[in-house]
Order: C-alpha cells, then structure tokens, then sequence
C-alpha cells in the first residue's frame, strides 16, 4: 500500500514536469487529487482497516496528500508566473507611438445659428414652443384665414397625409394651439421643420427650418414688432445692418410687412447677391389678424398681438455666405467639417 501511494506521488511528480499550460494542470490536479482520484479511493477505503492500522495508513495517507497539495501548488505558481512573463513581453506597450484620435462631431450650421437665434429671444424675455409636424389642415390654414381655394394655399402648397392632414407648412400651427391653450400675455417663438412641396434647387427645399414668434398682450403695436425685430437683426448680424419694412399681404395679419435688410456683400451698393437693390429680404411679419385672435377665444378688443417667421436655412446661408441651400442636407464632411 505504502509503496502503490509512493508511485502515485512520483508519477505525479514526473507528469508534473511536462505541464506548461493552466488547462493540462488542472488535467492532473484532478486525476490526482479530485474527488475519485486513487487517494481519495484510499482515503474512503480506511473504513475496512482495522484501529490501529487506519490510525498508521491515515497518517501516511495525509502525508503523501500535503506533499502532492504543496508540488501542485508550487507547479501552478511556476505556469502563472511563464505565462505571466510571456504576456508582459508579448504586450510591449510602445509610449512613444502617437495615440488615435478620438474625432469629436459638431453641430449642423443650421444648429448652430438656431441656438444663436433662440439665446437672443429668450433673452428677451421669449419662451420656446413645439408642435407636431404632422398637423390638420384647420391648425395649417383656416385658423390662419386660409381659406379653401385661397391662394395662399396653392403658394404653400404641401404634402397631404390623408384628407384632413398634412405637414405643416410653417410653424404658425404652434402659434394657434399656443393661443387655444394659454391666455395673454402670450411671448413665445416656435422654431421647428416645414415642408412645402418645392422641387429642391439652390435656395429650395422641401423641407426646411423656420422660426416663428407671437407676442399678445394688452396696448401691443406695430412699434414693438419694429424694435423687438431690429434689436433681433442687429444682435445677430451687428449693429452696421439697416433693416427696411415693406407692406407685404399675409392672410393671418393686418397690417403685414415684410422686412429687408442691408446686403452684407456689398453694404447695400449693389450686387449679384441683393440682385443690385441693396438690401435682401429677410421675413414676414404683421398684426394679428383680429379674426385669428377671436378664433382662438381672445378679446380682440382687448388685446392685440404681433407675429414674425422667417427661414432658419436663410440666416444661415446669409450668415455664412452659403450659395445653396442643398449643402446644409447633404452630409458631407468636407461642407459640415468647416463650421
Ligand atoms: N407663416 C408665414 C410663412 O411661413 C410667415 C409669417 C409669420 C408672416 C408671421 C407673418 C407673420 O410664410
């Protein structure tokens, strides 16, 4: 018996030195030392020994164990520690070499100048509203005074989702359910997308960003809609633009106007830009509609309101000098990397 477990020990002792990797180790750990391994077999068996044999067979038996736990335990620090080293060299960790350049995205031009646009506002004292983009015709046209067979339905011509819906063509939607839902004083701009169904060419497309504002309240006249919108203008392009109001038609105000500014290629001399007039027209705006009001369930006797809109993709291009408009919708990096 003594000599069976002496071979056992020196067997293991001889495999164990052939062993280089973790997965062969634990191969032989468990052949010699798991649970149905022969020692273990040995160690069930001292039952059918008698006292005093087991007391002698079980302290050997022990013995032979602690030295076959103290070879495997060094054997697995020896393969941890090559493996170790092999690791370390194989993982040369080169400092000198230049690190990868984690590229950081931007904002779209169009981001950028809405942000502008929307600081200014709401440090006037302006709050933010959204609506959806899918709307019903009443919020896009007739609580507008559009009437049916108006023309200006056929100038905002649109894209219909079914009978009753379509995409907004601009965000005065907002500016209707904001009146339905809050009473004055109403100080709101809805920035947002529109569509109008434009063929796309240089200062066309289908889909594009506006900007509207409202502004209901008591005593409110054409002389606030002026300066809130020169102070507008001016902080956005400097103080050097001139702006310029003409009477324009806009079924939902009266009276309406549309404003210009001075060109900011040739400072109002002349060119191809302004197409040689000087100044480029820049928005709408107007009183509101008495009617408008009404519809909403506002006093118009009693209160009075201004509104503006005008197109995000325009300031951008003005800002910017942009020649067409297809360049903000295209994604290309070369375009989108310069701002
Ligand atoms: N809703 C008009 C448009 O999209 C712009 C506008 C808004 C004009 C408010 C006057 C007053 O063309």
């Amino acid at each position: 018996m003594k000599e069976k477990l002496h071979n056992l020990f020196n067997h293991a002792v001889e495999q164990l030195k052939n062993v280089s990797t973790v997965d062969e180790f634990e191969e032989l750990r468990i052949k010699y030392l798991g649970k149905k391994s022969e020692l273990s077999q040995v160690l069930k068996d001292l039952k059918n020994f008698s006292q005093e044999e087991r007391a002698s067979i079980g302290k050997f038996v022990n013995e032979i164990k602690g030295k076959m736990e103290n070879i495997f335990s060094e054997t697995i620090e020896n393969i941890k520690n090559v493996e170790m080293e092999k690791k370390l060299k194989e993982e040369v960790l080169d400092i000198t070499l230049p690190g990868k350049k984690i590229r950081l995205g931007h904002k779209n031009p169009i981001q950028i100048v809405l942000d502008e646009i929307q600081d200014i506002f709401l440090n006037m004292g302006f709050s933010i509203e959204e609506g959806p983009d899918i709307d019903t015709e009443y919020y896009n046209f007739e609580a507008l005074n559009i009437y049916k067979d108006h023309p200006a339905r056929s100038e905002q011509d649109t894209f219909y989702i079914d009978d009753t819906h379509v995409l907004r063509t601009h965000t005065s939607t907002v500016q209707i359910r904001t009146m339905e839902n809050k009473k004055p004083p109403i100080k709101i701009i809805s920035p947002g997308r529109v569509y109008r169904s434009d063929a796309l060419d240089a200062t066309h497309s289908p889909v594009f960003y506006q900007m509207e504002g409202l502004v209901v309240d008591k005593d409110i006249n054409m002389a606030h809609l002026k300066g809130t919108l020169e102070k507008f203008i001016k902080t956005m392009f400097g103080d050097n633009i001139k702006t310029k109001f003409r009477a324009h038609y806009f079924p939902f105000t009266e009276p309406s106007a549309e404003m210009d500014v001075s060109c900011f290629v040739c400072k109002g001399k002349g060119c191809s830009i302004c197409k040689g007039s000087g100044y480029i027209e820049i928005l709408g705006c107007g009183m509101v509609h008495p009617d408008v009001l009404e519809r909403c369930e506002i006093n118009s006797e009693e209160y009075r309101g201004f509104a503006f809109g005008f197109g995000i993709d325009r300031m951008v291009m003005l800002k910017y000098g942009i020649e067409d408009i297809r360049l903000l919708y295209e994604s290309d990096l070369r375009f989108l990397s310069q701002f």
